[in-house]
């Protein structure tokens, strides 16, 4: 969330790599650009989202640890890790969260090879994916599966299928002046077909804002019974 508010560096595919400004102060401007709606939808999210007591948690994008804090308090992880390619996020979610136990922060690139096979119960990506094109997608998608135990969670919070041509003036300029370039595109896309295909199923959808917004839940290597 909020691409054009930042100084998109040439040498990197992903748009949704933020400013150290922006980084710094940003669950404050999202608040104030929403008029103060930002906050209580965090909360409201992480309330609905299947996070369990004790779960190890793999958060793709961590930002500034302001999830991670959610998180820990409903559902005390046992492991959480969480990935960012920006050393001014990474440093805001540590001090963020120095307080909090079993969690971490570690510099990457999510759609690169990740070392984890089989380990997290849940893994989590908020305002994300819509950044990538599409075949960095993919790879994030499978990086998702392979770290995730079997029956383990995909937790996706991100813009949901919309037409922004028939939206309203606020949306049409949210997404094609705000946001970042990619998030209209995404918008055109059928995101359970997309992670279907990588493997997952039993879906789960909690729409916000609309339904602008989709939670979107998929479990690894759950086949229903056809009897
Ligand atoms: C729009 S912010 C969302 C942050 C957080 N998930 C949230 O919802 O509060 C996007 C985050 O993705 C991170 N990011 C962008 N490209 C990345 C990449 N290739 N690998 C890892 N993190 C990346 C950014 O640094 C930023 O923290």
């Amino acid at each position: 969330m909020g691409g054009r508010f930042l100084k998109l560096q040439n040498n990197v595919r992903s748009k949704v790599e933020l400013s150290p400004f922006f980084a710094k102060h940003y669950e404050t401007i999202l608040n104030i650009v929403s008029f103060g709606a930002y906050i209580p939808f965090t909360k409201n999210v992480i309330e609905k989202a299947p996070f369990e007591k004790g779960d190890s948690v793999l958060d793709l994008g961590s930002g500034s640890g302001h999830f991670a804090c959610l998180i820990a308090q409903k559902a005390n992880p046992r492991r959480y890790v969480g990935i960012d390619i920006s050393k001014e996020m990474l440093k805001i979610a540590k001090e963020r969260c120095k307080n909090l136990k079993n969690i971490e922060f570690v510099p990457g690139k999510i759609q690169e090879n990740l070392p984890f096979d089989s380990e997290f119960d849940k893994v989590f990506i908020s305002f994300v994916l819509h950044g990538f094109v599409q075949e960095e997608r993919l790879k994030i998608i499978r990086n998702a599966y392979k770290s995730l135990k079997p029956g383990g969670k995909f937790i996706i919070l991100d813009y949901a299928e919309k037409n922004v041509d028939k939206s309203p003036f606020p949306v049409k300029f949210l997404i094609r002046k705000a946001e970042c370039p990619l998030a209209e595109e995404f918008m055109k896309r059928n995101l359970k077909e997309m992670i279907r295909r990588e493997g997952f199923s039993k879906f789960e959808e909690i729409f916000f804002f609309k339904g602008y917004v989709r939670l979107e839940i998929a479990t690894k290597g759950y086949y229903e019974s056809s009897f």
